[in-house]
């Protein structure tokens, strides 16, 4: 049967791969590689770069365009599930392409199972009935992890929850009872709508790439200077990926 390799990157340094993930690298016949935008420019120069560092093994790299999101479309929910049925049908046609016995290998940004839905786009190629594939997963470092990591920092306080929400949802308001609230998925500045008050930020840009940045502070005195950088970064690169960890005094 087909297998299909969802295999955790890292976010952006080709040190984060595991020996795991380079030995499930190596153990595909064809690695999959998606392309479109700037942003994706980027992130594709950077897994053909992994492939080049660490394959050593026969295989063939299959280039995709990745459906982009229409990130106008008036229903947000509604416009997330159309461009995953589009992706969908993406995936659908390399994995047929595939041959019966074949492994292919997707390389997802990060760990797979966080804010990222290559498993789920799978589940719903596979719920549609034409193709039999198996899945494994192997995991690896999230942009969390290496923005704690960056600032030398635990990640939640002393035998506290941690919360991890999108930009979108800190806009309506900040979750009950946490101390500790991941923001991912920001493209909004949402730290600048909310409260100040005794809250600390520690904010990461390219988080382990060479291009990172790092800032932190009371919310109240270094939101200004955040966005300021945000913005000429994001102009200077073309697109920016960023995380940050607001922590209640
Ligand atoms: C689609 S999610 C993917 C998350 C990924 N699976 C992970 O494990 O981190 C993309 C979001 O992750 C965060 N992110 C991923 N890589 C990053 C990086 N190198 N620097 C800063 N933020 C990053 C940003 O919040 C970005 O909007």
């Amino acid at each position: 049967m087909r297998q299909i390799l969802v295999i955790g990157i890292g976010t952006g340094n080709p040190a984060h791969m595991t020996v795991e993930a380079i030995d499930a690298l190596n153990a595909a016949d064809t690695v999959f590689i998606p392309t479109k935008g700037d942003e994706k420019a980027a992130l594709a120069a950077l897994r053909r770069a992994i492939v080049a560092r660490y394959v050593t093994a026969a295989h063939s790299n299959v280039e995709f365009a990745l459906p982009v999101r229409d990130a106008a479309h008036p229903d947000y929910q509604r416009g997330v599930a159309e461009w995953h049925e589009a992706i969908a049908d993406r995936y659908e046609t390399l994995i047929a392409d595939m041959d019966a016995r074949e492994t292919g290998a997707l390389l997802v940004w990060g760990d797979p199972g966080l804010y990222d839905s290559t498993l789920r786009i799978l589940e719903r190629v596979r719920s549609r009935g034409s193709l039999e594939f198996t899945v494994r997963v192997i995991p690896g470092l999230t942009s969390i992890q290496v923005l704690t990591a960056a600032f030398a920092i635990p990640l939640n306080t002393i035998g506290n929850p941690v919360t991890i929400t999108t930009g979108r949802k800190l806009r309506e308001g900040w979750p009950e009872g946490a101390d500790s609230v991941v923001v991912m998925l920001d493209g909004e500045k949402s730290y600048e709508q909310i409260d100040p008050e005794g809250l600390h930020i520690y904010w990461g840009a390219y988080v382990g790439m060479d291009e990172e940045i790092l800032i932190e502070g009371p919310l109240s005195e270094v939101a200004a200077d955040i966005s300021m950088t945000r913005d000429a970064a994001r102009k200077q690169h073309g697109w920016i990926m960023d995380v940050y960890l607001l922590r209640k005094a």
